[in-house]
């Protein structure tokens, strides 16, 4: 089954949306299979945006994701990769819609929450990187 990387960054953590960000997940049907609250490494930190390593904005942007908690996550079900996208909304918390996570509760793109996967190639690397296989459960609702 599919699943996806989901990270509530350290403005989302301190601004209380965590429970706000799991309802949403949770109410449209997906499963969680990881949770932890880390503050995270830069080494981590490096790695997990490594592709935007030559972008101006990269020192800031590993100085915000290890300034404070992170709650990471992982999610599993159809579809799951695309439709956290969509739920989560645009980069630019500006120009995403409303309704949408960012859309909802942000206005700036270094501070926009959280971050999804944007492909499920991609998915797989982040949750190899953030997660332990032994951290994830094997499990599929039954009730
Ligand atoms: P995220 O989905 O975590 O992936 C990369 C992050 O880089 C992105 O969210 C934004 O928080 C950040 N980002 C992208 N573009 C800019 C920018 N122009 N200035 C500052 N941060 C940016």
């Amino acid at each position: 089954m599919e699943r996806t990387f989901i990270a509530i960054k350290p403005d989302g953590v301190q601004r209380g949306l965590v429970g706000t960000v799991i309802q949403r997940f949770e109410a449209k049907g997906f499963t969680l299979v990881g949770l932890k609250l880390i503050q995270v490494s830069r080494d981590l930190a490096e790695a997990h945006y490594g592709e935007h390593r030559e972008k101006p904005f990269f020192s800031g942007l590993v100085d915000f994701i290890t300034s404070g908690p992170v709650v990471a996550m992982v999610w599993e079900g159809k579809g799951v990769v695309a439709a956290a996208r969509k739920m989560i909304g645009s980069t630019n918390p500006l120009q995403s819609e409303p309704g949408t996570i960012r859309g909802d509760f942000g206005i700036d793109i270094g501070r926009n929450i959280i971050h999804g996967s944007d492909a499920v190639e991609t998915a797989q690397r982040e949750i190899s990187l953030w997660f332990q296989d032994n951290e994830l459960a094997n499990w599929s609702p039954t009730l």
